[in-house]
């Protein structure tokens, strides 16, 4: 893997919001497979104010570099198999100035560990653009399944496109206990 230093993961403060809105309401920033349209101008930053990042059923961190820069985001919401098997969907974004040397899976490895760690899901799924070779490649690294393809599943410039779905299990990662 990569050697990016010290990349960590913490709460997003107020600091960050201007970045993080650029992120994702900037289409060169956001990046080809990462824009879907101008959607709520203000609204992370509502957001945060309003009740910030972390709840029972989702969150977002911040991806720091050793000095606490933001580099980038991760998020994951809840989904459900069944009634009482809640897992974690994650998603993930790095300025584009930060992609390319090894942030996103590392990123996505410490992200995996700290859900294990401080919730009891058995399974944590990610999925993303078939097109989308960086973020396929990023979590192959970072230790997740390739586990199907998931047919004209989302829609993004223009067209419905297919979905590759990845996921990894508590039992994948021993030492998270
Ligand atoms: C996707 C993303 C998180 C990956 O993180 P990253 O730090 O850039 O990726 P890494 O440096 O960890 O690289 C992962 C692997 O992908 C490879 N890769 C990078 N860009 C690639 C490309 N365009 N095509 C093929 N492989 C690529 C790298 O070579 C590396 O593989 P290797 O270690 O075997 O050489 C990051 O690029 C990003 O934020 N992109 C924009 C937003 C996005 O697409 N988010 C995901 C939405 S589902």
């Amino acid at each position: 893997m990569p050697d990016t230093g010290q990349i960590r993961l913490r709460p997003i403060d107020e600091g960050d919001l201007d970045l993080l809105e650029r992120l994702h309401e900037d289409p060169v920033e956001a990046g080809e497979h990462d824009f879907y349209g101008f959607r709520h101008p203000g609204r992370l930053r509502r957001l945060w104010f309003e009740e910030g990042f972390l709840s029972p059923t989702g969150g977002r961190l911040a991806i720091a570099d050793a000095a606490g820069r933001f580099l980038g985001e991760v998020q994951w919401h809840e989904v459900f198999q069944g009634p009482a098997s809640p897992c974690w969907n994650i998603g993930i974004a790095l300025l584009s100035s930060e992609r390319g040397r090894g942030v996103g899976t590392q990123a996505q490895v410490q992200l995996a560990d700290y859900l294990f760690a401080h919730t009891r899901v058995n399974r944590i799924e990610a999925s993303t653009d078939r097109d989308n070779l960086a973020e396929q490649r990023s979590l192959e690294r970072a230790g997740f399944t390739r586990e199907g393809i998931l047919r004209g599943a989302c829609f993004r410039a223009g067209e419905w496109r297919d979905m590759v779905m990845y996921a990894v299990l508590r039992s994948d990662r021993p030492t998270s206990g």
